[in-house]
């Protein structure tokens, strides 16, 4: 298997045209003309954009489909019915789906079974409790209490990777919070859902060919695409863009990665359901806009008068709550889950001894640092730029600028695909910090924006390369 496929394997990212080919709509013409107009004000007010795609639908019937704004703000292209959008971590759905699937066949699994019983005695995580008392559903609901992780994600840091070496790894995931505890989040759980449901299928087919086979291709989404891991092939997809300033039972879920968002939101006893991508940063305002737009769809859909008109979703949350910063922490009005801000938990982020050092030249952390989780890392010297340069997995790249406190501290400034995260005020800082010894070595670098939880710390290795003469 080539290695972009085995990186197509572990990350898992599902790209998503919206589903019709062409404007459906089962609203009257009026209405329909309404809601254009209201995503149309929303995106302006709101500075939601550049591309929005809007799909609304009912019994198992789309209702609304539409497009609005460009896929790229050069081209000022359109945003059409078959432009391709991310849908990140929204791709969780359609892991969590294949399983229930695949469960109605297999009588002898269910939800409760647990992990070690599909996967054998060889699969291990943190401790004993959780590689023998870990259920599927425990992996589901995000309540492992594993360290995230989430950088080596963004990095494609797995990228020569099989699934099932990636599985082996995630003993080196840290215990951030008691197993059952407490909500958290993590990516590298369905992941491990996904090769459990390979395991499962007992076909030998990849989670990918199974989502394929088993939703994809019953529901006809035909322009549906797995991401390509070099991220290079961008024809057909609306760009992504990121700014460099900064009742009824429901289920909802986003996903935003490499400048994309998506909101899904579904209410299961009315069998409706909205889902609203958007080619931009996951700063406020864009996230405020795709909710405008959402809780109006959902209004629209369920029958109920709507609480939101175009003068109110512009100046939300006023009437209702104050809009300055004394208001209420705008994320709990929103419902926008916490993820999309990652903050610091604290810790050791800055090991204390890097506090009394003087700054040390550049040369002195040129090499190689690896985590057992996360792999290795490249720390080289551009000579051109007298600049060190920053490298992890596939599309971790960047420039390295010294800040001017802690010493022996950076940030990087990323090349390609993850380039918004430089100077973005939506994500977590994208900072280097060195420890030093008392000799005045480079022994070790803490990256707190690899995961927020635990700050992972990558050792350097003494051996590789050699350090040019002091
Ligand atoms: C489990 O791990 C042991 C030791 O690494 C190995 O010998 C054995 O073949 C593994 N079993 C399975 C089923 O993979
Ligand atoms: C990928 O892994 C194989 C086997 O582990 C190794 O031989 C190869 O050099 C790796 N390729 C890259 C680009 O790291
Ligand atoms: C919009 O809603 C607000 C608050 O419910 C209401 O005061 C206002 O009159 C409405 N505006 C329009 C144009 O309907
Ligand atoms: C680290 O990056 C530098 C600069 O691209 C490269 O020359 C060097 O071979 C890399 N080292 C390893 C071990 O990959
Ligand atoms: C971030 O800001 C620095 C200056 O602080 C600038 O050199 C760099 O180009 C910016 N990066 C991006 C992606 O805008």
């Amino acid at each position: 298997m080539s290695a972009m496929n085995m990186t197509r394997i572990v990350i898992s990212l599902l790209w998503l045209s919206a589903l019709l080919g062409s404007c459906v709509s089962a609203l009257t013409v009026d209405e329909t003309a309404k809601l254009d107009n209201y995503i149309r004000t929303v995106m302006d007010c709101r500075h939601l954009g550049p591309g929005v795609s809007v799909t609304m639908v009912k019994g198992g019937e789309v209702v609304y489909s539409n497009s609005f704004g460009v896929v790229d703000v050069e081209t000022q292209e359109p945003v059409t019915q078959k432009s391709k959008f991310c849908i990140g971590s929204a791709t969780k759905s359609f892991t969590a789906t294949l399983l229930g699937n695949l469960l109605t066949e297999n009588k002898q699994i269910n939800f409760d079974t647990l992990l070690s019983d599909i996967l054998g005695d060889n699969f291990t995580l943190i401790d004993t409790q959780r590689s023998k008392h870990a259920s599927l559903r425990d992996v589901l609901v995000h309540d492992m209490g594993v360290q995230r992780f989430d950088g080596c994600f963004m990095t494609g840091g797995f990228y020569n990777t099989t699934r099932a070496q990636a599985v082996r790894k995630l003993k080196y995931l840290k215990e951030a919070l008691p197993f059952r505890s407490y909500f958290m989040y993590n990516n590298w759980m369905y992941m491990l859902a996904g090769y459990a449901a390979e395991k499962i299928s007992g076909t030998g087919q990849t989670c990918e060919q199974l989502i394929s086979d088993r939703i994809l291709k019953p529901l006809g989404m035909d322009t549906a695409a797995w991401v390509t891991p070099d991220l290079n092939d961008w024809s057909g997809f609306a760009l992504p863009h990121a700014y460099t300033l900064d009742g009824y039972r429901a289920t909802q879920h986003s996903g935003n990665i490499f400048g994309y968002q998506t909101v899904m939101w579904l209410l299961p006893d009315l069998n409706v359901g909205v889902t609203i991508s958007c080619n931009g940063p996951s700063d406020v305002g864009n996230l405020l806009g795709l909710q405008m737009i959402v809780y109006h769809a959902l209004d629209i859909l369920s029958g109920e008068p709507s609480w939101l008109n175009e003068t109110t979703a512009c100046s939300f949350p006023e009437p209702w709550a104050r809009s300055d910063s004394e208001a209420a922490d705008i994320r709990d009005i929103l419902l926008i889950p916490k993820d999309y801000f990652p903050e610091s938990s604290g810790g050791d982020s800055r090991p204390n001894d890097a506090l009394r050092k003087a700054s040390l030249p550049l040369d002195a952390f040129i090499g190689l640092y690896s985590n057992d989780f996360a792999g290795s890392m490249n720390i080289s010297l551009n000579t051109d730029r007298n600049s060190l340069y920053f490298r992890h997995g596939t599309v971790g790249n960047g420039y390295m600028t010294k800040l001017q406190f802690p010493p022996n501290s950076f940030k990087i400034d990323f090349e390609g695909p993850l380039w918004f995260m430089s100077n973005s005020t939506s994500m977590m800082n994208t900072n280097l910090y060195f420890s030093v010894s008392d000799d005045d070595d480079v022994t070790q670098v803490t990256v707190p924006w690899f995961s927020a939880d635990i700050y992972p710390v990558f050792t350097k290795d003494p051996q590789a390369p050699p350090q040019s003469a002091k």
